[in-house]
Parts: structure tokens; C-alpha cells; sequence
């Protein structure tokens, strides 16, 4: 048996990330969206959904860059303030949240220094939805906190410890262990 719910935002989890923007007078803006994903691999592109009452939405629309920053666990506090506060009623939030900035290498929106991945992003396209609109933005540019690379080029997503969100629950949970590896276990139905 099943219930029906009608429709939700029924996808979990998401990890939950800070999207940097800056305002007309080029202030750092930092926004925590759990709408995000990724959407092409070749230009390599991802999105981020934004309700239209954002101070990120009139920025992104203004300076059409952002960046998409991957927090760690330990910093799940000043996410949560990102993403409780809104730029429009506080200029200084990235400021009192404790985090530095630097201006992307690639678009013109602010790297959070403190979030030990950063992907800098073009605005490719934007889709209108309703309450939300879709912005799509090309990477130029990734910036990764060097004690996470492998020597084999790939992350150490243990030492990362990204934040995950559920939505249901309204709660921040970290990785738990893994449970299969991708791209195998599933070879034993072929043949089958
Ligand atoms: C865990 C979490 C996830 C959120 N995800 C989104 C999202 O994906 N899209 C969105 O528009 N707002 C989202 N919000 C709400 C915004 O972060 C919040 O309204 C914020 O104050 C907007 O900041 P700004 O007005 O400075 O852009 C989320 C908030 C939290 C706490």
C-alpha cells in the first residue's frame, strides 16, 4: 500500500549549498539553496531554483554569474543564518555569518572562502516556472580545497563532509556509509 500525497517536493536528500552573488553596490551576497543539481556535462552546467522575493534572484538577473559553493558540516550554523536571512534586510550577512570572500577568477560573483569547493558560474539560461525560476549556469571555473584531491585526481568525500538536507524533516544530517559501488553491482542482473 502506498498513501497519495498530491504534488511535493518529494526528492531527498539534496545537499545544501551556498549560491554567492553580488548586490548592484558589488556586496557579497550568499543564499543556502537545497534546489540545485546538475544539468549538462558538456558545457558542464548547473542550476539552482529561486524564489522571486530573493535579493539573489535580482542579482543574479543583474550580474548573470554566481557561484555555488559546497559547505562542510561544521559549518552548518552560518548555512542555516544564509538561508534564514535575506540580503535585501541585511547588507552584511556573509559578514556576520563569519565568512570571507574573493571575487571570482572567471564571473563576476564572490567565491565564500571558507566552503572548501566553489564552482564558478556564467548564466547560460534561466527558465520561469511559477513561485521559482530555474537559472542554469555554465562552470568556468572549480576551486577545491587542496587536502581534499586524491592523488587519483578524485575527492576525499569523507574529509569534505558535505552537509545533506532533509526536507521532511527540516534537518541537516552528515554522509552515512556507503552501500554499493556505482556502475557494478548492477552488472548481476544483465545476463540474467
Ligand atoms: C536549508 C535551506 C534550503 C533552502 N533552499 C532554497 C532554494 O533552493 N531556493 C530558494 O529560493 N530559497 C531557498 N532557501 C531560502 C533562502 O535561502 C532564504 O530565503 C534566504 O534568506 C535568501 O537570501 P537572499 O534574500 O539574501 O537571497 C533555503 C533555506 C534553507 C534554510
Amino acid at each position: 500500500m502506498k498513501k497519495q500525497l498530491g504534488p511535493k517536493t518529494m526528492i531527498m536528500p539534496m545537499p545544501a549549498l551556498l549560491v554567492g552573488t553580488y548586490g548592484a553596490d558589488d556586496t557579497p551576497n550568499a543564499m543556502t539553496a537545497a534546489w540545485t543539481a546538475v544539468c549538462c556535462q558538456k558545457p558542464v552546467c548547473v542550476g539552482v531554483a529561486v524564489r522571486h522575493n530573493r535579493f539573489t534572484f535580482q542579482n543574479l538577473e543583474d550580474k548573470k554569474a554566481f557561484t555555488l559553493n559546497v559547505p562542510r558540516a561544521t559549518q552548518a550554523a552560518e548555512v542555516d543564518y544564509l538561508g534564514m536571512v535575506s540580503g535585501a534586510n541585511e547588507p552584511n550577512k556573509v559578514a556576520k555569518a563569519g565568512f570571507d570572500t574573493e571575487k571570482g577568477h572567471k564571473v563576476d560573483a564572490p567565491i565564500i572562502t571558507p566552503c572548501p569547493i566553489n564552482l564558478e558560474c556564467a548564466l547560460k539560461d534561466k527558465m520561469e516556472l511559477g513561485s521559482h525560476t530555474w537559472f542554469a549556469g555554465e562552470v568556468l571555473e572549480v576551486h577545491v580545497d587542496d587536502t581534499l584531491v586524491l592523488e587519483n585526481g578524485t575527492l576525499n568525500i569523507n574529509k569534505l563532509d558535505p552537509i545533506i538536507y532533509i526536507t521532511a524533516a527540516s534537518k541537516y544530517h552528515t554522509l552515512g556509509d556507503p552501500v554499493a559501488q556505482a556502475y557494478s553491482i548492477g552488472n548481476k542482473f544483465r545476463n540474467g
